[in-house]
C-alpha cells in the first residue's frame, strides 16, 4: 500500500478479500496500523479533494497521530487545498487549557492543521480559522456553548465525513456507556475507565479531566458518511461488541449498526479476533 496509489481513488491496492460486510458497515481488514494510516488517510485525501469546501469531522486519540502524518504528506504532495474546509471536533476535555499539550485543540494544531497548513486565525475559543474543537472557558456557559457548537454544524451544512476512533469500552467522541442515541453535544462526566486509558497523555493519572465536552451520539449518527480506525489487541472487545452482536447503549458505538454509511478500517490483530463468516 503506498500513497502513489492515490490518484487510481482509495480503493485501489486494496485486496477484494480485506474487503468483508457486516450489515450495512464495510470493513477494510490491513495487515498492520501503518497500512491501516495509510487507507484512513486516503479517504481523508479523498474527501477533501471532491469537496475542498466541505465539513469534515475529526477525531483524537493514540490512533489517529499516524493517519494525520500520511494526511499531512498526502495534503502537500497532491497540493490538496484546504482554506475551504470546515472541521469540528469530536470532543475535548473539560475543564482544560488549549495550551496544555493533551488538549484535543492542541493535538489537532500539532497533528495536523498546522503542519497541513490550515488557516487557523483569528483564533478564538472553540472556532480557529474554520476549524472547531469544542473548548468553554467558563462553566456557566457551557449549556450554550454545547447548543452553539450543534448549530454551528447545521450552519455549516452538517458533517460529509465523520472520522472516528473508538475506545476500549467500545465509546465513541466521549460517548460513555449508556449514553442515549438521542443525545447531542454536551458536557458528559468520564469514565473511570476512560480517565485510566487515557492517563498516558497527562504527566499524572490525577491531571487527567473528570469531565468533556462531546459530540452526542444523534450528532454523530446525523453525519452522511462515517470513516472508524481501529488497531490493536486493546480494541479486539469494542469492535466485537459494536458490530457483531445487536445494539446496546451499553456499547456506544453499537448504535453505527444504525447508520446507512460506516466504513472500518482495521489491522489483522482485530480482524483475525472477528466472527466473519
Ligand atoms: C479517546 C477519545 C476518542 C478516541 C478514543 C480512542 O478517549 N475521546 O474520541 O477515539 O478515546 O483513543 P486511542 O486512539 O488513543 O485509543
Amino acid at each position: 500500500m503506498s500513497l502513489h496509489s492515490f490518484q487510481q481513488g482509495p480503493s485501489q491496492g486494496i485486496e477484494a478479500n480485506s474487503i468483508r460486510s457486516i450489515g450495512e458497515a464495510t470493513f477494510i481488514m490491513l495487515p498492520t496500523p501503518e497500512e491501516v494510516a495509510v487507507v484512513a488517510a486516503m479517504k481523508l485525501g479523498q474527501f477533501i479533494k471532491d469537496d475542498p469546501a466541505g465539513v469534515l469531522g475529526l477525531a483524537t486519540g493514540g490512533t489517529m497521530v499516524e493517519p494525520y502524518r500520511v494526511l499531512v504528506e498526502l495534503i502537500s504532495s497532491q497540493s490538496l487545498k484546504v482554506d475551504e474546509l470546515t472541521t469540528f471536533n469530536l470532543d475535548e476535555y473539560y475543564p482544560i487549557s488549549v495550551e496544555n499539550e493533551a488538549s484535543y485543540r492542541s493535538y489537532m494544531n500539532t497533528h495536523l492543521f498546522i503542519p497541513a497548513r490550515f488557516p487557523l486565525t483569528p483564533a478564538n475559543g472553540a472556532q480557529w480559522g474554520k476549524t472547531y474543537v469544542p473548548y468553554c472557558p467558563s462553566e456557566g456557559d457551557i449549556e450554550d456553548f454545547c447548543d452553539e457548537y450543534e448549530r454551528a454544524i447545521i450552519a455549516a451544512g452538517g458533517v460529509g465525513l465523520q472520522l472516528l476512533g473508538i475506545g476500549e469500552n467500545g465509546h465513541i467522541g466521549f460517548n460513555e456507556p449508556g449514553s442515549s442515541a438521542d443525545s447531542i453535544t454536551r458536557i458528559v462526566p468520564l469514565d473511570p475507565s476512560t480517565r485510566a486509558a487515557n492517563a498516558r497523555f497527562f504527566s499524572t493519572p490525577e491531571e487527567v479531566p473528570t469531565h468533556a465536552i462531546t459530540m452526542g451520539l444523534s450528532t454523530i449518527m446525523a453525519s452522511e458518511e462515517v470513516l472508524l480506525v481501529a488497531t490493536g489487541h486493546k480494541k479486539i472487545d469494542a469492535i466485537k461488541h459494536a458490530f457483531f452482536s445487536p445494539p446496546t447503549p451499553e456499547i456506544p458505538a453499537s448504535i453505527l449498526q444504525h447508520h446507512s454509511k460506516v466504513t472500518v478500517i482495521i489491522d489483522e490483530e482485530i480482524g483475525k479476533a472477528l466472527p466473519f463468516k
